[in-house]
């Protein structure tokens, strides 16, 4: 009864525009693990108002945005099975719904009065983690000489401010030691690189360094120039190849849309380093499509040539993930940003949680996994693994 009286306040809300916000808390069993809370607000899409949830982590958000309908299915799903209290403000009451831990709900409200107005920007701009008037954005090509950003590059500008977001919260899971070293490999024209040092420098303050790894020397050289122009010291791009290149120390490894086996090349090299946080979204997915036989129930729908293209990503970054814990990295794999914006949405994030976590048994259980996948697809051997057998 206090479930669909909720549910029936929240649509009535959401109709009459006077839905603000809500919050699910008290995540019970049945909650996906380490998923914290879920926040809601409107948000106005070129198809209309929707609901915008953020799915808070231990480690990442997550954003979906759902119809009305769509909501109220999640909302009647999960509350009082997922997640046992849950808070709606719209602008005249605040209404509270509360699971005892036998089931029992109960729905209490408060009278209140808020002059704000719902904030259903698609992308608020107290989420933007740098300022746009930053000069290295408009050298690099983002903004215009006003700070504006350009409307060409308003996909550059969201992937920069999702993937701050997301480092801020791998951050927080896993605060850097003074001194860190991060590389970018296969950094291109450096948009992230110059992004997250600008960041992670001036905007928290933190004692890093930066260096892009880059095979082209022409976007090397044009990224030194710059950051040097930018004054920013500790931020570095050598002209090499990521194979050859040999870190002393390495805290956080990144490589974004790094082509093919580029992915595997830099996820060796932070495993080998023993990187605390490593961040990858690979790219094209040609070294396993080709290899990829399948002998499993999936061999006759894999004849069509895009269903075997994505079967060959899931597998290929399946496997990495798997790699990644077999090597004592706790692991997720996300959607980056929306489709909408960039076909390269996969992102894999790893914590290094200690070789002695995974112990034996669960290293030997990501090995089997990967085995049966690799049997399964007709599969010799994951780029991957081959680097991780050879010596540093
Ligand atoms: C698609 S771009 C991505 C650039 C940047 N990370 C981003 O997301 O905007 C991939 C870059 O990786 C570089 N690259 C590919 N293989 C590499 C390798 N083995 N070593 C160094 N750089 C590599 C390419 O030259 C290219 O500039």
């Amino acid at each position: 009864m206090a479930l669909s009286q909720f549910i029936s306040v929240f649509r009535t809300a959401f109709e009459s525009g006077q839905f603000l916000k809500c919050t699910l808390s008290r995540p019970a069993a049945a909650a996906p693990a380490d998923l914290k809370n879920v926040y809601l607000r409107p948000v106005s899409l070129k198809k209309g108002v929707f609901v915008s949830f953020t799915f808070r982590y231990k480690t990442r958000d997550e954003v979906k945005n759902l119809d009305l309908q769509a909501a109220l299915d999640y909302l009647s799903e999960w509350l009082g099975k997922g997640f046992l209290s849950a808070d709606l403000f719209t602008s005249d009451h605040t209404y509270s719904l509360h699971f005892s831990k036998s089931g029992e709900a109960t729905l209490t409200s408060k009278k209140t009065h808020r002059d704000t107005p719902a904030d259903t920007s698609h992308n608020r701009e107290k989420h933007r983690l740098i300022a746009p008037s930053a000069p290295w954005l408009h050298a690099l090509g983002i903004t215009n000489a006003k700070g504006e950003v350009l409307p060409t590059a308003q996909d550059k500008w969201k992937q920069i401010n999702k993937f701050l977001e997301i480092i801020e919260s791998l951050l927080r899971a896993h605060p850097l030691p003074p001194g860190a070293q991060i590389a970018d490999m296969g950094s291109g024209k450096g948009y992230l690189t110059f992004a997250l040092y600008d960041f992670l420098r001036n905007n928290l303050g933190l004692d890093i360094r930066v260096t892009g790894i880059e095979l082209r020397q022409n976007l090397v050289d044009f990224c030194n120039k710059t950051a040097v122009s930018a004054g920013f010291s500790d931020l570095h791009f050598v002209a090499a190849d990521i194979n050859d290149y040999r870190p002393e120390r390495l805290d956080v490894l990144i490589a974004l849309h790094a082509c093919d086996t580029a992915t595997d090349l830099a996820l060796a090299k932070g495993i080998h380093a023993r990187a605390g946080i490593v961040i990858v979204a690979p790219c094209c997915h040609k070294q396993i499509r080709r290899e990829m036989d399948a002998h499993n129930e999936l061999a006759p729908v894999l004849r069509h040539g895009i269903l075997e293209e994505r079967q060959a990503e899931i597998v290929t970054d399946g496997i990495r993930a798997l790699l990644l814990e077999a090597n004592g990295y706790k692991t997720n794999v996300f959607e980056f940003i929306s489709t909408e914006h960039t076909a390269k949405n996969v992102m894999i994030t790893a914590i290094e949680a200690g070789r002695s976590t995974t112990g034996g048994q669960r290293r030997d259980e990501a090995l089997e996994k990967v085995a049966a996948l690799k049997s399964g697809f007709g599969i010799r051997e994951h780029y991957l693994e081959g680097l991780l057998k050879e010596t540093p």
